[in-house]
């Protein structure tokens, strides 16, 4: 795949559209005011903004946030975005009232100044990735820049429909960094090259499991996933949750990759699942108990496989971490990848809260901001986003 670089254009006194993704978590306060709970996808997208804005660029964000369904919906707004942005930008950043339309025409800013679109999505045209809309869109702009990692995976009008009708289109840093250390894990990693993959189901990674199998010296499987597995051998899982349906499966994901998959040789067990119930070690799961974590012995056995490693890619917890104590087979992890000196790249969403917890999140090289995103890409498929920008 290739692809320009914001830094191959030449910007200067350009209308830049910017597809970010500002699809940042909000809720209510007290006052019924939306307040944005994390900023990181706004601040990940800086440096690119930033760098348009050095350039000599008149800028224009846009963004989905939510799943409006095709109507304004006022709790979906991106004017809190537009505030925060303000902040972090020290600038001033114009709110529009819409992302098409005279009255956004009337407002498109001159170079040095910024432009926040209304929510993509408060137009059904734009999951639809209708033609007529995309013009519209591309019309606003000369160049085209996609920064929205996080939304690639998506083949909406702003994401893949309106590329063709711009003059010129590239990635954005975000999206170029992104596309660096995800690729570089997948297709010519350091090795030895290693893989710990967690999270509730086998159903959500099979794609996963079976596309890094092929690249990765050792896959680590954490997590509840790692029940349907073990009752694939024939192992008893207590009460713990396991697919059924994909037990077929996993006995042939595991016939397939044969000593590749390491699966966990001890587990945390309680009789009820709760934070600080009362809990035990066990090597096998006994009837009537759910096991919720990995235990120590297979801590120290993954710890030992991710301390030799050259590179680590991580998706997925390794027990149910939002119920402390069964948080600590996945911040044992977290700074086993930290210590490793390995280059790392970790999924969005819950690793991603497990580096924070195991306060190492800066000795990772790359945390993605992509959820969706992050698992198709590791799944192998092509993001239609990423497509689009091809040349
Ligand atoms: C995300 O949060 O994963 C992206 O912003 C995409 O959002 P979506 O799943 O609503 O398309």
């Amino acid at each position: 795949m290739s692809y320009l670089s914001i830094r191959d254009l030449d910007l200067k006194g350009k209308r830049v559209f910017i597809r970010v993704d500002f699809n940042v978590p909000l809720q209510k306060n007290d006052q019924g005011v939306m307040e944005i709970t994390s900023d990181k996808r706004i601040k990940a997208s800086l440096p690119t903004i930033q760098y348009a804005l050095e350039q000599g660029a008149a800028v224009i964000l846009a963004s989905h946030l939510g799943r409006p369904k095709g109507k304004p919906n006022a709790e979906m707004s991106l004017k809190p975005v537009a505030a925060r942005l303000e902040q972090l930008l020290k600038r001033p950043v114009k709110m529009a009232p819409d992302c098409v339309g005279p009255e956004v025409e009337a407002m498109l800013p001159a170079p040095g100044e910024v432009l926040l679109l209304e929510n993509l999505r408060f137009h059904a045209e734009e999951e639809k990735n209708d033609p007529e809309f995309s013009k519209k869109l591309a019309a606003l702009c000369d160049i085209y820049i996609n920064d929205a990692f996080g939304s690639a995976h998506r083949a909406h009008a702003s994401t893949e429909g309106m590329v063709k009708f711009v003059k010129q289109a590239a990635a954005g840093l975000l999206m170029d960094k992104e596309l660096k250390y995800l690729g570089m894990a997948t297709t010519n990693p350091p090795r030895p090259c290693v893989a710990i993959l967690g999270g509730a189901k086998v159903s959500d990674k099979i794609e996963v499991i079976r596309n890094l199998g092929k690249v990765v010296d050792r896959i680590m499987i954490g997590g509840a996933m790692a029940y349907t597995f073990l009752k694939s051998q024939g192992l008893p899982t207590g009460k713990s949750l396991v697919e059924d349906d994909k037990v077929e499966l996993a006995k042939n994901l595991l016939a397939e990759l044969g000593d590749k998959l390491l699966l966990p040789v001890d587990h945390v067990v309680v009789s009820e699942i709760a934070a600080g119930a009362p809990y035990e070690v066990v090597e096998t799961i006994p009837e009537g108990k759910i096991a919720v974590d990995i235990g120590p012995k297979t801590v120290e056995a993954f710890s030992k496989v991710i301390a030799g490693a050259k590179t680590v890619i991580w998706n997925g917890p390794m027990g149910i971490f939002e119920k402390p104590p069964f948080d600590q087979g996945t911040v044992a992890v977290a700074k086993a990848v930290a210590e490793s000196g390995a280059t790392s790249v970790v999924g969005g969403g819950d690793s991603e809260k497990a580096i924070k917890a195991a306060g190492v999140t800066d000795k990772i090289s790359h945390v993605s901001t992509g959820g969706g995103a992050s698992l198709e890409f590791l799944a192998g498929d092509a993001l239609p986003g990423v497509v689009a920008l091809n040349r």
